[in-house]
This record gives C-alpha cells, structure tokens and sequence, in this order.
C-alpha cells in the first residue's frame, strides 16, 4: 500500500487537499513512494497564524528546557539512522552512503545546539554614566516559514529547523513535494521529541501555492523570518517579497563552484576531489563542482587522469556502493537534458560511452542494476569551456563538470568569480602563498585548500554571496543571527534622568603636551 502524506497542522488539523502528488522511486520508476495530498494557500496561512499562536509560550520555555528537545531529536534520530537513511535513498535516490551522512549531519546539528541551549549569550556592556547598566538580549525571530529543497530532504531542513526551535522560534516548514515522505518521517521524529503543538508544522504545497500564502501571511505580519534553500530565481522571487515586508530571508541558492588546479598540486588527490563534488549526488548539490580551472601546464595530465577515473566509477542502483545514482526526480532530469544542448562540437566530451541517457541501448560501462528502471545519466566531462558559454557561467545541476585552462593565479581568481555565484570554491596547491592569495581574492562564502567543494562541516558558516545569496549564513554559532534579533536595554538605577552624550563626565586632556626637546 502507498503511504499518503498530508500536512501536519496544530491541532491535528485537515487541510483541504487540492491535488495530489506522486512521490516516486527515481531508481524504479514504477515505485510510488508517497501519494502526498497538497494543499493550497489559505493552509500555509492558517499554520502560520497557529505558529503565531504557539509562539510565546514556546519562546517563554527556558532555553535549557527547549535544547532538552534538540537532544532528544539528535537522539531519536540516531536511533533511527538506518532507516532514514534508507527512506531518503528511496525517495530521492541518494547513494546509501551519502544518505547516512546526511542523516548524520542531522545529529551533529542537534549536538552543536543542545549545548547553544546553556549559552544563547547576551552581554553587559559598560555604560558612560554612573550607575547605569548596559545589556544585549538575544530574542526568537518569532514564526519561521522554512522552504527547502530535496536533495538534501533532512539534513538542510535540519539546519533551519534545529537553530529555528532552539532559539524560541515557532517553524513552518514546506518542504520539496518530491520528498515529502523523508519530511514526514524528519517531522516524526522531531515530533517524538516532545515538540508542544503547534511549535512545528508542515505544509505539503507545490511552489505557486507556497508563495501566495507566504505573500498573504506576510502581509498579515504573520510571518517574522523566511528561510529559502533552491535556485536563484526562486530566491529572486522570495527575496523581492520579502522585502517589501521589510524583512531579510536567509537565501541558500544555486552555485556555480570552480575548483582551481595548479601545477604544485597533487593531481592525484585533486582528481579524487573532483569526482566526489563533480559526480557525488549525481552534481545535484547546491556545493557541486561547477568549473575546473586548471594550469595549463598540468592541464593534459589531469584531464588524462579524470577522465579515466570517471570512465571507471560505478553508477547504478543507490542502494549500492556507487558514485552516484539517479536524477532526484523527472523535473531534474528534463532540465539537465536541456543543459546537455550546451554542449558544442568544439568541446571535447569525456567520462562516459555516451551523453544522456544510461539505456539499454546507450548503455554504460560497470552500470550497477538495470538502468531502463529510473532516471540515469551518463557523467560528461567538457574539457576546453570558454569563460563566455553558459556551461561556464551558469549552474548546472546534474552529473556534469567543465574544464578551463588558466595561465596565472590572478587569471584563476578572475575566472572563478566571473559566473557571479560565490557558495564554494576549491583549490588544490601545496604553495601556501597561493592558497592565501586565493582565499582573498574569491568572492564565494567557502573556501577550500586541498578539499573539494562539498563536504561543508555542520558547525562552519554555510552559505554565499551575489548570486548564491544574500550574505545570510546558516550553520554554527553564525546560524543564531538568523534567528534572534538583538535587544539592547539599558537600566539606570541613579534615580535621576541622565542623558546620553549630554550628561556623560568629560576629563579634560592636556594636548598641548609634549616631552622636552632632546638634549
Ligand atoms: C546543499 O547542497 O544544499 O557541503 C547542501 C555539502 C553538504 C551540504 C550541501 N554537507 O555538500
């Protein structure tokens, strides 16, 4: 029988469904995983005004009594490892082992904030008048709408949600319809950790739907924080709407994530880099390898390794050990056809038997199961993408890299801003020099030194700027300025009105002074 997922409102609520959507098995496309009922505007509005509801009393539970929570779900979560895991390789066919890394991320976010729970410090700070007190207070947001993609279905909601609860925050949550079952089980989990109602709900509705309610919500100042993981243009969307309500969302977006190959590098471990965040999730990641910037001088020797080691790898059933398996779901798989139309006859395609497709009839060379049963592609290397070409300067999500020469470091600087994205970078270099130089000169939020572009670790700031964001960052301590505002108070206890600047104590200074000539 096929699980039906519905919205999670305060109360038990039922929402009115107004379509439905099949969640499907993109490694067995015959599979349904969840039949999830959608539903439209007036529901997300409805669930934000039970999350303003719920709000203050959950704001007024002690931190150290609400990170019991966060404990709790780390907990829960860890007990339920394997089979979260599993159910995310289902739903949006995730390599097994990549889906209990993310499962992992989920318990480390958790550990990072059950201790945030005993901190969430504020400040005295010393005032200019006498017997006046200075202090700084940080305060939930109040109600979180939280939007996320599905290629990464719990850690990144987690991300959000975790930091959101902790800090008093009541949540909404709309996750991706293609993943709706990996947010029903996360949302079961969290539930189980004794979350009182209302402080976290799920709407199940597609995009249009999502927005208007959000637009609707906002207007009703329903609404305090807004937190988006998705593409640019979505983003663009959510970040106009927001604001116009004065507000500043938290924006995880696209990226176009260059990697920099220079000649002191090890080729070796570079080409290791280059296949985990090129391929890894099927380049479905919002930290995939976008470009290769490689020296001139190494450039043969490193394109001769890579493509051998892509030529090589196992793609297949991501039940398997595999570099990657199929296309999150048919949408993915549409748009990454239409990127593989930029390729050129004067490219050189390298990686794989063919382009497209992994069939019966276009197959692929070590393919793990039956490639006609869901949405598989072959990996494309395109060496020789000038810095003009929409595979240079656009994302391009799916199991696809570029490669570019460059003469000097400042020419790979250039080069790696020049799409405007700016989440992650990499460069392999064992000239120190050269790493630092790197570091300052690109624009991207993360920065990696021997490392590829992915594997971001739960407790560094993560995010981007220019086309990947608004400068917003998620993760660690860093997270916490997202979702509490600073109040400052000042308390004077002199009885008497003493005004700032005016009433303040001068001592004079002698600036005239000065030591005597030397002899
Ligand atoms: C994303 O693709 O939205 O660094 C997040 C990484 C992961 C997170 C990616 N830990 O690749």
């Amino acid at each position: 029988m096929v699980q039906t997922v519905r919205c999670a409102l305060a109360g038990g609520a039922s929402a009115p469904s107004i379509a439905t959507f099949d969640s499907v098995n993109p490694a067995d496309l015959t599979e349904v995983v969840a039949r999830v009922e959608l539903a439209g505007p007036a529901t997300l509005v409805q669930a934000c005004r039970s999350a303003r509801a719920a709000q203050r009393a959950w704001a007024a539970t002690p931190a150290p009594v609400r990170s019991q929570v966060i404990s709790a779900i780390g907990r829960i979560v860890s007990q339920n490892k394997e089979r979260l895991a599993a159910l995310v390789t289902r739903e949006v066919g995730k390599p097994i082992a990549e889906a209990r890394g993310e499962v992992q991320e989920i318990i480390d976010t958790c550990d990072f904030f059950l201790g945030e729970g005993r901190r969430l410090y504020g400040e005295t700070v010393p005032s200019e008048m006498p017997d006046k007190q200075l202090f700084t207070f940080r305060t939930p947001v109040g109600v979180a709408v939280v939007i996320t993609a599905g290629n990464f279905p719990v850690a990144v909601p987690s991300w959000y949600l975790v930091p959101a609860l902790l800090c008093g925050n009541t949540v909404v949550w709309k996750p991706a319809e293609y993943a709706a079952a990996s947010a029903d089980a996360l949302y079961q989990l969290f539930s189980a950790a004794g979350l009182p109602d209302g402080v976290l709900q799920v709407v199940h509705a597609d995009g249009e739907s999502t927005f208007d309610g959000l637009s609707t919500a906002l207007g009703e100042r329903l609404v305090d924080k807004v937190g988006f993981t998705g593409s640019t243009a979505v983003g663009e969307r959510i970040g106009e709407l927001c604001g116009r309500h004065l507000q500043s969302p938290c924006l995880e977006l696209g990226g176009k994530n260059p990697m920099v190959v220079t000649p002191s590098a090890d080729l070796a471990l570079a080409v290791e880099g280059a296949v985990f965040s090129g391929f890894g999730t099927a380049g479905q990641r919002c930290t995939s390898l976008g470009t290769v910037l490689v020296q001139e001088r190494v450039h043969d020797e490193f394109v001769a390794a890579l493509a051998s080691a892509v030529a090589e790898a196992p793609i297949g059933d991501p039940r398997e050990a595999v570099l990657y398996g199929p296309m999150l779901a048919q949408r993915f798989a549409e748009r990454f056809e239409s990127y593989l139309d930029w390729i050129t006859p004067a490219h050189r395609v390298l990686g794989s038997s063919a382009v497209g497709r992994i069939t019966a009839t276009a197959p692929r060379h070590g393919f793990v199961g039956d490639p006609d049963r869901g949405l598989y592609y072959h990996p494309v290397i395109v060496d020789g993408v000038g810095p003009d070409e929409k595979l240079f300067t656009e994302e391009t999500f799916g199991p696809i890299i570029g490669v570019c020469t460059y003469g000097t470091l400042d020419e790979a600087i250039e080069l790696a801003n020049r799409p405007g994205y700016g989440l992650s970078s990499s460069i392999y270099t064992t000239d120190p020099t050269e790493a630092f130089r790197f570091r300052a000169g690109v624009g991207a939020g993360m920065v990696s030194v021997n490392n590829s572009t992915s594997g971001a670790e739960a407790h560094l700031p993560f995010g981007g700027n220019g086309r990947s964001g608004n400068g917003s960052r998620q993760s660690g301590r860093w997270v916490l300025d997202q979702f509490t505002r600073w109040q400052a108070m000042n308390w004077d206890y002199s009885g008497r009105l003493q005004k700032a600047q005016m009433d303040t104590a001068v001592i004079t200074p002698d600036l005239d002074f000065r030591l005597p000539e030397p002899e």
